[in-house]
């Protein structure tokens, strides 16, 4: 019976030590998440900065491409699709209000893809997307009605975060503006409602998509946490039934 406890006793106490660690580590990374540095050619940074002064309340960093469905005329007419790639952008701005931030970019000459991050309560989210296209005949093969237009999502609720973190998926995020057209986000990383005077670069510490942690080695140590703690309330619970069994036999001698 000692033997059993002690042995039990050990096993507890290392898985705890064990889980600690794990849990440690993914914080330890989640940590290091905050400098805005770009990944890749297509990778663009924003500041949006609050009037007159040079502190932003937007910080933003992403890839985006567009998945963009069109009439087209191939004998009969059809739908085809094109992916755009949004490019470096021509020029940006925004607007920094108590409640709501907005981003505006200008890029591929007329093309305009505008972000409003709204706040609500203790937390922000990404509640407004609208893209203004021109559909030629370079991007968009055998088109036919060519010209601008446009796409706006007032609706959304993506990349939710508290007010003082930042947001972070380096895997896909897909955002449908109506049904022809769907922002394809690559590398995010943002942080919108940042209150004046209080940063000039970096984010704050980030929160991260599912995907990104499903996606990295992070995943192993909180696995092997809930393992152990799963094993734990088992060997727990066999060794309280055990203890219970026996007892009607003490009882009896
Ligand atoms: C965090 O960043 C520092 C320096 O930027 C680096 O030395 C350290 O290894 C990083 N930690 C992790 C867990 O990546
Ligand atoms: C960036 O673009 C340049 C030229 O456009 C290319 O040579 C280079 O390989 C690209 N780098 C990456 C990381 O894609
Ligand atoms: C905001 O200020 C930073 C300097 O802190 C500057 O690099 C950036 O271009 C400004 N953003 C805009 C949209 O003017
Ligand atoms: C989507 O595009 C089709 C033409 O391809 C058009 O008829 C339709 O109105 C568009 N839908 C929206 C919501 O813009
Ligand atoms: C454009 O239409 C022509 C026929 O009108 C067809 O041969 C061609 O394959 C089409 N191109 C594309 C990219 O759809
Ligand atoms: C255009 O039509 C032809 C024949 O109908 C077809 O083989 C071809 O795949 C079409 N092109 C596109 C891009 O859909
Ligand atoms: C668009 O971006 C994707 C991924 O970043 C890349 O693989 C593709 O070559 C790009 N397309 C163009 C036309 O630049
Ligand atoms: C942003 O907030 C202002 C004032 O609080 C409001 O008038 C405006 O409609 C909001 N814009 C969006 C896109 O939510």
């Amino acid at each position: 019976m000692l033997k059993t406890e002690f042995y039990t006793g050990t096993f507890i106490l290392l898985s705890v030590i064990i889980s600690l660690i794990s849990a440690d580590a993914v914080f330890e990374e989640k940590k290091n998440d905050t400098s805005v540095k770009t990944v890749d050619n297509d990778t663009f940074v924003f500041y949006v900065n609050y009037t007159g002064s040079d502190k932003p309340c937007i910080i933003a960093r992403f890839s985006a491409a567009f998945q963009i469905t069109y009439l087209a005329q191939n004998g009969s007419s059809t739908t085809h699709s094109s992916v755009v790639n949004m490019t470096k952008p021509d020029k940006y701005s925004g607007s920094c209000m108590e409640q709501n931030n907005t981003l505006k970019i200008t890029f591929r000459d007329q093309w305009i893809l505008e972000m409003t991050y709204s706040n609500h309560k203790s937390e922000y989210a990404l509640t407004r997307a609208k893209l203004t296209y021109k559909i030629d005949s370079d991007l968009f093969p055998n088109a036919t009605n060519l010209g601008l237009n446009d796409a706006e999502n007032t609706e959304l609720s993506e990349f939710n975060v508290i007010v003082g973190k930042s947001y972070k998926c380096y895997s896909l995020s897909k955002i449908d503006l109506n049904q022809n057209v769907t922002i394809d986000f690559r590398n995010y990383q943002a942080q919108a409602l940042i209150k004046a005077d209080t940063k000039t670069e970096g984010f704050d510490t980030a929160v991260e998509c599912v995907a990104d942690i499903v996606g990295s080695n992070k995943l192993v140590p909180i696995i092997i946490g809930i393992v152990l703690i799963v094993l734990v309330a088992l060997v727990l619970v066999a060794y309280v039934i055990g203890r219970r069994r026996y007892r009607p036999t003490y009882q009896q001698v």
